[in-house]
């Protein structure tokens, strides 16, 4: 911070996409300023997800206008709004989603600029870390279990049971009243989606994975799935008749779609784009994330934190596949 013009702030920037290390840097530029509807937050952490590296990769292309600030999620506090924003948000703690969705101000520096309806006020007993977590995975997550129905008294099959939506989803899904089954590869992730709330813990790596969920549950009612690919044989082996699989993830090889089977299955199919939900859609998931924080269904899970200043290493450890999630520190 020394040295730093009083409209100045140090943000993570990249002007073209690519690898971490090559076009991503640490830059003092000019702080944002709030246009009608937006608030300025002043972060505390931002977080990643891999929707962060893969549009700074390339993988997923984007447009840059000049510079781009990565990162959707964050929190901090509101210390300006802009014409048509209530004047008392200001002090307001808040987490941040899709922060750099469409603009370049994303959170991955000491202030962002967004639309007031993503800066989303925080029960004062929600930590800024836990707060950082939320943004894609908790509203995806949210949007996957709820938004074919209800599932209270259901039963629901959570794929990745220890990943970052995964994780939100297993404890949505509890706090909801569903009973929850999880898969997952390995002892640790195993750990992890049981102290999630999951009801039964899967390998999907393992054959008796069907097995297992079919003694379970006969009529495990929805599947919030993110490698259909993959998961196919078992989604189809522990579905019934009205069973709804929500996917989210286009990682892997394009299933071919076994259509007779799936008909005769009785299953239905959702596909799931945060970046494409119709704005009361959003609204809806983002709701549903807040009931769960006041009712304190959701924790903080595993974190390791980055400052700022090595913004290169946390992308990389988030391209590694973390175990939990990467935040970064603004101080
Ligand atoms: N559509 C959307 O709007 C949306 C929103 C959020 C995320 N996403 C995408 O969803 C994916 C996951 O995101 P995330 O943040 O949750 O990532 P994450 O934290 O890395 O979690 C993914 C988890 O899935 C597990 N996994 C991988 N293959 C699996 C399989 N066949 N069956 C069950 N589990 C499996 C992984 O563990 P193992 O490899 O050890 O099994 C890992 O624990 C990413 O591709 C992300 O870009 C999409």
């Amino acid at each position: 911070m020394a040295g730093l013009k009083s409209n100045q702030m140090l943000a993570a920037v990249y002007e073209q996409s690519g690898d971490a290390a090559t076009v991503l840097s640490i830059r003092s530029i000019s702080r944002p300023e709030v246009g009608a509807g937006q608030v300025r937050v002043k972060l505390a952490f931002s977080g990643l997800n891999p929707t962060d590296v893969k549009i700074r990769s390339g993988r997923t292309p984007r447009q840059i206008d000049i510079f781009q600030i990565p990162h959707m999620d964050g929190a901090g506090t509101i210390d300006a709004v802009g014409p048509g924003v209530d004047m008392t948000r200001i002090g307001q703690r808040v987490w941040v989603l899709l922060a750099a969705h469409d603009s370049k101000w994303g959170t991955a520096a000491q202030w962002a600029v967004v639309n007031q309806d993503r800066a989303i006020g925080l029960p004062d007993e929600v930590s800024f870390e836990l707060a950082a977590t939320l943004g894609v995975p908790a509203v995806t997550a949210a949007n996957c279990l709820l938004g074919d129905g209800p599932i209270a008294g259901k039963d629901v099959l959570v794929a990745g049971g220890a990943g970052a939506v995964g994780g939100c989803a297993v404890q949505m899904a509890r706090w909801q009243g569903a009973r929850v089954a999880a898969s997952v590869s390995g002892e640790v992730k195993s750990e992890m989606a049981r102290q999630a709330g999951a009801d039964l813990v899967v390998n999907y790596r393992e054959p008796n994975a069907i097995e297992q969920l079919q003694m379970w549950s006969s009529k495990i009612a929805h599947i919030v799935e993110l490698n259909l690919g993959a998961n196919l044989e078992l989604d189809l082996g522990v579905c019934v008749p009205g069973t709804s699989i929500v996917t989210y993830a286009a990682d892997g090889d394009d299933p071919v779609l076994p259509i007779r089977r799936l008909m005769t299955a009785g299953v239905s199919i959702r596909f799931m784009m945060l970046y494409t939900l119709p704005a009361p859609v959003l609204a809806a998931a983002v709701e549903v994330v807040s009931a769960a924080l006041i009712a304190k269904a959701l924790r903080l899970p595993k974190v390791q934190v980055f400052e700022l200043a090595d913004i290169v290493a946390a992308h990389k450890a988030q391209e590694a596949g973390p175990l939990g999630r990467i935040l970064v520190a603004i101080s």
